[in-house]
């Protein structure tokens, strides 16, 4: 295993389009290990392959503990609406409120090509997305917004 080095939002590398992953190999396992110690090393919420200079479909999260690989993923359903501040370890700049889908269901494939369905809400849900935009070159300094005003009150609360 070995940590890879991130990719900042300032390289256009970060913009580029991800590739569908067609052979589920040792290669593939090794990109995954390196991405799960290059992101214990950072700590975040998750990391994907573009992140660490690969253009395959793939990205990781961990939240809590709770670690999960999402090889072609697909966001099939979402539901609901949410406003967190989110940050990314490619983008150092102050973290910033970004709408989000409150219930997001995926359909991806684990390192083994074998295909499941994941369902989450809340902060899982935001992770899901946030990645799954870096798949497509997508930042989430692209979709800052002024939350809506029930956003800050709950939050003072
Ligand atoms: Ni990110």
């Amino acid at each position: 295993m070995a940590i890879r080095e991130i990719v900042p939002h300032t390289d256009n590398f970060i913009r580029k389009t991800s590739k569908p992953v067609k052979e589920f190999d040792e290669k593939l396992w090794q990109l995954l290990d390196d991405m799960h110690e290059t992101l214990d090393a950072v700590v975040g919420s998750g990391l994907s392959a573009v992140q660490v200079g690969v253009l395959k479909r793939a990205f990781i999260i961990n939240i809590n503990n709770m670690v999960m690989e999402f090889v072609n993923p697909e966001i099939i359903k979402t539901s609901g609406e949410q406003y967190k501040k989110e940050g990314c370890l490619s983008v150092k700049l102050p973290f910033d409120y970004v709408k989000r889908p409150f219930c997001v269901t995926v359909k991806a494939f684990d390192r083994y090509g074998n295909p499941f369905t994941f369902t989450c809400q809340d902060w899982t849900a935001v992770c899901i997305c946030h990645e799954n935009d870096h798949l497509n070159g997508i930042l989430y300094i692209d979709k800052i917004c002024v939350p809506p005003k029930w956003v800050k009150e709950q939050e003072e609360e």
